[in-house]
């Protein structure tokens, strides 16, 4: 037993990682490696509100269902992912077809829905992600203009409603540092916790990218958090680089995944290390950032890369 698990056991910081349910079903050695290096699963898309509710009033469990089943075979934590969000909406939630009272009441409704079915068998629910803009503004979305800026309080307290055992996080990307958009965050749980809001967890994606640097102040931003009581976590960790790859590339890509660990490590409450996808085989990177690839800690052939080696030594 030498993988992540067994390096991560006894530290307090789960490793995790998104998975791909198509890859889950299909390939045999991508499910072992699942089983065999990770604590805890988040799905990479089968709990986002298209996914589950493509046709308005019809819900399509099965696929997160299927992940729940794998985790409790392996005795690992499910990170949900996510509730309120801009993005992955189902085309029938438009703004168009219904009153900003009916969007609050659709938003609600989602909430209990989704939180109650899986409740009791979730660790840490992303209940809202990506809601401000990298200068620290609120994200112009349908509910910002819809609901109002509550409609994130609203959220923390409907999921915590529907499933009060669950850690409720807020999540998302480019705030692993300080700067406005971090500075955001910290405002806004430092005000929802005065009051009285369910907020228990800050999310780090940690999408970075080598060419843009890494975040030399990431201690320093976590350790901040830390110190206001909530519990920490990197939740969506790749590091992408232009293609292809050298082998110097490939080291600074370990250095990076070593970086935000090391960080995770040193302050008390970090309680999950994810990899958004750990095989350049099924990562997202190279259909989103055409130019860009080799994310992740092993390589399309499930061969472990510096990253993984770094990984194992950090913990
Ligand atoms: C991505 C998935 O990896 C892709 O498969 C999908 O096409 C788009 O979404 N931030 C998030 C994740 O919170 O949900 C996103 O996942 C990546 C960025």
């Amino acid at each position: 037993d030498t993988g992540l698990r067994a390096a991560a056991r006894g530290t307090g910081t789960k490793i995790g990682t998104a998975v791909d349910m198509t890859a889950l079903a299909n390939d045999a050695p991508y499910a072992a490696a699942v089983a065999r290096e990770f604590d805890t699963v988040t799905p990479e898309n089968v709990m986002k509100w298209a996914e589950v509710e493509p046709t308005q009033g019809t819900y399509n469990w099965g696929p997160a269902d299927d992940l729940i089943r794998f985790a409790r075979k392996n005795g690992q934590a499910v990170r949900g992912h996510t509730l309120v969000w801009h993005s992955q909406n189902p085309s029938w939630l438009t703004e168009a077809n219904f009153t900003p009272a009916q969007l609050k009441a659709l938003l609600r409704k989602h909430i209990f829905d989704e939180v109650g079915h899986f409740k009791g068998k979730i660790w840490a629910w992303d209940v809202a992600n990506e809601v401000f803009n990298e200068d620290g503004t609120p994200r112009d979305t349908i509910w910002l203009r819809a609901l109002g800026p509550g409609y994130i309080a609203d959220a923390f307290r409907w999921a915590h409603q529907a499933d009060p055992s669950a850690l409720l996080f807020l999540n998302d990307y480019n705030v692993d540092w300080l700067g406005p958009k971090s500075d955001a965050y910290y405002a806004l749980i430092t005000s929802l916790r005065a009051q009285g809001v369910p907020v228990q967890g800050f999310g780090m994606q940690g999408h970075l990218g080598i060419q843009y640097g890494l975040p030399g102040d990431v201690l320093e931003n976590v350790r901040r958090f830390d110190a206001l009581g909530v519990k920490t976590a990197f939740t969506e960790v790749d590091i992408r680089m232009i293609m292809p790859a050298d082998s110097t590339e490939v080291q600074a890509q370990a250095e990076g995944f070593g970086l935000l660990l090391r960080a995770c490590l040193l302050v008390r409450n970090c309680v999950s290390y994810t990899v958004w996808g750990f095989t350049d085989k099924y990562s997202w990177v190279p259909g989103v950032f055409p130019t860009e690839g080799s994310a992740t800690p092993f390589d399309e052939q499930l061969q472990p890369k510096p990253a993984y080696d770094t990984l194992r030594e950090t913990f």
